[in-house]
């Protein structure tokens, strides 16, 4: 397949591994309360954990991150870096817009950090170190999420990766998006804190 069509195809398989959406079809399987209709609504790791059930979470994290490597690295492996990038930035659409749900996903998070390790695992391993700290001193998963998104593309860029530093400042800004109703209640002091049932 010539490269141009490649990308295509990258992005798509981006888009299809990132739309499943693990938090939901775990918690199905589970017999748990839809997620959809507890604490944030939201369908991550983060709302998972508010059922009470810390394995599910931390199966929807990794189900969630690893989709998003998995694309990129077939893309990559296939068609070198453009793809990669392509698969990356499907695969975090696709979490946040799946077609399964109406177009309604998650927030990105997981996703985030999924494509990061694809593409550049020192990236990830400091965005997993700023959210651990973020979330050890504040326990606001939202808040850990934009301060670990907020310096990942400096970080990229200050080490030259000048491609991958315009597509994360692309996903920061999105991510950031998706958590606006989160931003609301860091400010107004009512975000549950990690584990809180709200
Ligand atoms: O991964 C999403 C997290 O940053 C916030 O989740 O459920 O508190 O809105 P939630």
């Amino acid at each position: 397949m010539s490269g141009d069509w490649f990308l295509i195809v990258a992005f798509l398989i981006g888009y299809l591994l990132g739309s499943i959406p693990f938090g939901l079809i775990l918690t199905r399987l589970a017999g748990t309360q839809d997620l959809r209709s507890i604490g944030s609504g939201n369908i991550g790791a983060t709302n998972v954990l508010r059922t009470g059930r810390k394995g599910l979470a931390a199966a929807t994290l990794i189900g969630d991150m690893l989709k998003g490597t998995v694309a990129v690295i077939i893309a990559g492996s296939y068609d070198g870096p453009d793809a990669a990038m392509l698969a990356a930035l499907g695969a975090f659409l696709g979490h946040l817009f799946p077609v399964w749900l109406g177009f309604k996903g998650g927030k990105g998070v997981a996703t985030y950090i999924g494509v990061l390790l694809g593409l550049f695992w020192p990236a990830a391993l400091v965005f997993a170190a700023i959210w651990l700290a973020t979330a050890f001193t504040s326990r606001y998963s939202s808040l850990s999420a934009l301060v670990a998104a907020f310096v990942t593309p400096i970080f990229l860029w200050w080490f030259g990766h000048n491609a991958l530093a315009s597509l994360f400042a692309v996903l920061t800004l999105m991510l950031f998006y998706m958590h606006r109703e989160n931003i609301k209640r860091l400010q107004s002091g009512t975000e549950g804190k990690i584990g809180e049932k709200r």
